[in-house]
């Protein structure tokens, strides 16, 4: 049976706790000592019904903290569903920042691992943090500038920084035959000049994508819409496979 550490609490609210702790809700007092497993019903002392889940990398990353400018959910799954990222991979992620795409890379490449650098010191220490808060053993955070990578035999680099153009050389050098690039940005400007460097190198699946996710409110009534604030624009990327 899989030991119980920290718990998702699903009910009227949700909560992200510790095992073996109690906390005070607004519906009650609720005892997490006498969590035995994951799946058991807890009750407060309301008699408020909980559910003690396993918590998913998604529910843990809720609850990391963000200093720069995140890679989403809706992107980060394309960079699985696109290279086919699976586990045992070594990964290179480049401008770390808050660590939500080495963290999100991480979980699924396990018993790979993830190697990231980020220049300023307190983002790095961030993503530290982070990375522990999320329990995971394969993360190593560099406080170095990108330019100064030495890793190799990389099956995927992923990049979230400006200028990243200009590496795209050591890029290709540093990948597997068949290991894959791919290049976030906010700015279209920024892929037309990496799509200019990707072109120079024997690449191949040469491709510069957006994914764009619209939530609907659906109402029982009938009056069936898409939500009409909600965020459009989070980024571009690029994704080119290395040949040979
Ligand atoms: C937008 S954030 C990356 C967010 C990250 N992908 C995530 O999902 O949390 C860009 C980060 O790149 C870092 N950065 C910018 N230039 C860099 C460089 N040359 N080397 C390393 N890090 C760099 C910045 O300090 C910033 O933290």
């Amino acid at each position: 049976m899989k030991k119980v550490g920290k718990i998702m609490l699903l009910g009227k609210r949700n909560f992200l706790v510790d095992s073996g702790k109690q906390i005070n809700t607004e519906f009650g007092l609720i005892d997490l000592t006498k969590v035995k497993k994951y799946g058991q019903v807890v009750r407060t002392t309301t008699g408020e019904k909980f559910i003690a889940a396993e918590p998913t990398i998604k529910d843990l990353l809720s609850k990391c903290k963000r200093i720069p400018q995140i890679v989403t959910a809706k992107d980060a799954a394309q960079i699985l569903a696109v290279t086919g990222l699976q586990a045992g991979w070594n990964c290179l992620d480049l401008g770390g920042g808050s660590g939500f795409l080495t963290i999100f890379l991480a979980n699924y490449a396990q018993p790979g691992s993830v190697v990231t650098y980020e220049k300023d010191k307190k983002n790095a220490e961030n993503i530290g943090n982070n990375v522990k808060f999320c329990d995971l053993k394969n993360v190593t955070v560099k406080n170095k500038p990108a330019e100064k990578f030495t890793e190799k035999d990389l099956d995927i680099i992923t990049t979230d920084y400006v200028n990243a153009e200009k590496n795209v050389k050591k890029f290709f050098a540093a990948l597997k035959p068949g290991g894959w690039l791919v290049m976030y940005s906010p700015q279209i400007e920024q892929h037309q000049k990496s799509r200019k460097e990707i072109n120079k190198m024997n690449f191949d699946y040469v491709k510069t994508i957006e994914t764009v996710q619209r939530e609907w409110k659906v109402d029982p009534r009938g009056f069936t819409h898409p939500i009409h604030t909600q965020l459009v624009h989070t980024g571009f990327m690029t994704f080119a496979r290395k040949k040979m």
